[in-house]
C-alpha cells in the first residue's frame, strides 16, 4: 500500500507523526508539505525535534487569501498525486491544506481518509468549519476522535466509512508530554515557577482580522495579576504591530515570546495555572493535562471539554474574561474522552485491513 500524507500547518505536523510512524511499519508513505506554514518556528522545528522525516515534496504554497492559498495548494498538489499514484491520501484537521488535499485527491478518484473528521463548531464564519464540512463530505474513510464527531456526521447523513478511533493529538501528547517533563528547560529559561503563570495563544481569524477584538483581549490580559506567557503566532504579531497594540503589552504582565517548539509548549501547558486560547489543539491539550482552559471564542468544536467543566467560552467580553481568569476552577479529575492513546495504531490497522480486503477482491476477480 502507498499512502500520501498531506500536511502544511503547525498542528498537522504534530497530528500526523504518530499516525505516520504506525503506517510506515507496513506501508510506503509519501509525505507532502504544502508550505502553508514556513517560518522555522512554525514548521521546521517540529520536523527536527519530533523526528519527522524530511518531506518528499514541499509545495511552497505559502500565505495568501483563503482562495489563493487553497488554489495554490490544489494546483501544486495535483501533479504530485498524478505522478505518485497513492492508494490513499490522508488529510488532517481543518486547514486550507486539508481542504485542498481532499479536493485534489477526490477529483483524481483517489480514496481520501480524513483524520479528525466530524468536528463541528456550527459557525460557518470560521474558514475551518467550511473546510471540515467539505472535507468530510468527499472523504471515504472518516476517523473520528469522539462520539460527538460520529454523531455530527450521522446528522449530515454520513455513516459509511466512519471509524471512532480516539484522538491522535492525545497519542502525541502522551508520548511527547513525558519527554517534555524530563527534557524541556523552558521554565528555567523564562524564569517561571510551576503554576506561577498563565499561558495564552491567539491566532483565529475572528480575533485577528478584527484588531478591536485583539485590543480587548490584550487589554484584559494586561489587567491580570499573574504573568501571562504569550507565544505569539506570526499572524497575531503582525496585527499587533500594524495597529499599535504593543503599548498594551509593554510594561504589563504579558510576556510576548516567539512561537516555541512542541516539547517546550507542552511543558508550558503542563505547568500553567490556566490556559487562555482560541486554538483547537491547545484546548484539548489543556484538558489532557488537567489545566483549566478559558477559550477566547463563542463556539468550540471540542464541546465535551466544556460540558465536563474543564473549558469555558468567554468570547470577547472583558468582564467575563477577567472574572473567569480570577475564578474559573474546575474540580476533580477530567474524564477520559479522547480514546486510549492508540488512535494512530487503530488508524493504521484500519487502513491495512482495508488494503488487504481490496487486494483479496482484486485476486478473486
Ligand atoms: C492556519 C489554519 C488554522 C490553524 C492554524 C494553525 C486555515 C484557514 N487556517 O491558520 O485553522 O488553526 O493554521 O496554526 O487554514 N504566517 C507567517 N509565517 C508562517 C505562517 C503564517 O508569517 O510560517 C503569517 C502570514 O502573514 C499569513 C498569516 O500568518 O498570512 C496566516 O497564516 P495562514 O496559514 O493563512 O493561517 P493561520 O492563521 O496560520
Ligand atoms: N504549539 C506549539 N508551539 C506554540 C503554540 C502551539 O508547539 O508556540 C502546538 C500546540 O502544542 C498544539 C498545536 O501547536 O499541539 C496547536 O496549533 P495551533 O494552535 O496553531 O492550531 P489549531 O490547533 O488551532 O488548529
Amino acid at each position: 500500500m502507498k499512502v500520501a500524507t498531506i500536511v502544511g500547518a503547525r498542528p498537522q505536523f504534530i497530528k500526523s507523526l504518530p499516525v505516520s510512524n504506525e503506517i510506515r511499519k507496513t506501508a510506503k508513505e509519501v509525505l507532502v508539505h504544502t508550505g502553508q506554514h514556513y517560518d522555522y518556528n512554525m514548521s521546521e522545528v517540529f520536523f527536527k525535534e519530533m523526528g519527522i522525516p524530511e518531506p518528499n515534496y514541499n509545495l511552497n504554497a505559502g500565505s495568501g487569501s483563503q482562495a489563493t492559498q487553497t488554489a495554490e495548494i490544489l494546483f501544486r498538489l495535483e501533479p504530485v498525486l498524478v505522478n505518485e499514484r497513492p492508494d490513499i491520501v490522508i488529510i488532517y484537521g481543518d486547514t486550507n491544506s486539508t481542504l485542498a488535499g481532499a479536493l485534489a485527491a477526490a477529483k483524481l478518484h483517489i480514496p481520501v481518509a480524513h483524520v479528525e473528521a466530524g468536528l463541528r463548531s456550527f459557525d460557518k464564519n470560521m474558514p475551518e468549519e467550511i473546510n471540515r464540512i467539505i472535507a468530510d463530505h468527499i472523504s471515504d474513510i472518516l476517523f473520528c476522535p469522539t462520539q460527538t464527531a460520529v454523531d455530527n456526521l450521522k446528522s449530515e447523513g454520513i455513516t459509511k466509512g466512519v471509524e471512532l478511533v480516539g484522538d491522535v493529538m492525545y497519542d502525541a501528547a502522551l508520548h511527547f508530554g513525558k519527554l517534555a517533563e524530563k527534557n524541556s528547560s523552558v521554565l528555567e529559561r523564562l524564569s517561571l515557577e510551576p503554576k506561577g503563570y498563565m499561558l495564552a495563544t491567539i491566532h483565529r481569524a475572528s480575533n485577528t482580522d478584527n484588531p478591536e477584538n485583539l485590543r480587548v483581549l490584550l487589554g484584559s490580559f494586561a489587567e491580570s495579576e499573574q504573568v501571562i506567557v504569550f507565544p505569539i503566532h506570526p499572524r497575531t504579531r503582525k496585527v499587533i504591530a500594524d495597529n499599535g497594540l504593543d503599548s498594551l503589552v509593554s510594561g504589563s504582565c504579558i510576556r510576548m515570546v516567539d512561537p516555541v517548539g512542541y516539547i517546550d509548549f507542552l511543558k508550558l501547558e503542563q505547568n500553567a495555572s490556566k490556559i487562555l486560547t482560541d486554538s483547537g489543539g491547545v484546548q484539548k491539550e489543556a484538558f489532557f493535562f488537567a489545566v483549566p482552559c478559558i477559550t477566547l471564542r463563542n463556539t468550540t468544536e471540542w464541546v465535551e471539554t466544556v460540558e465536563c467543566g474543564w473549558n469555558t467560552l468567554v468570547n470577547i467580553d472583558k468582564d467575563l474574561l477577567l472574572s473567569q481568569i480570577a475564578e474559573f476552577s474546575p474540580a476533580g479529575e477530567p474524564p477520559k474522552l479522547f480514546g486510549d492513546g492508540r488512535a494512530s495504531l487503530y488508524i493504521a490497522q484500519c487502513l491495512t485491513t482495508r488494503d488487504q480486503r481490496a487486494e483479496n477482491i482484486r485476486e478473486e476477480a
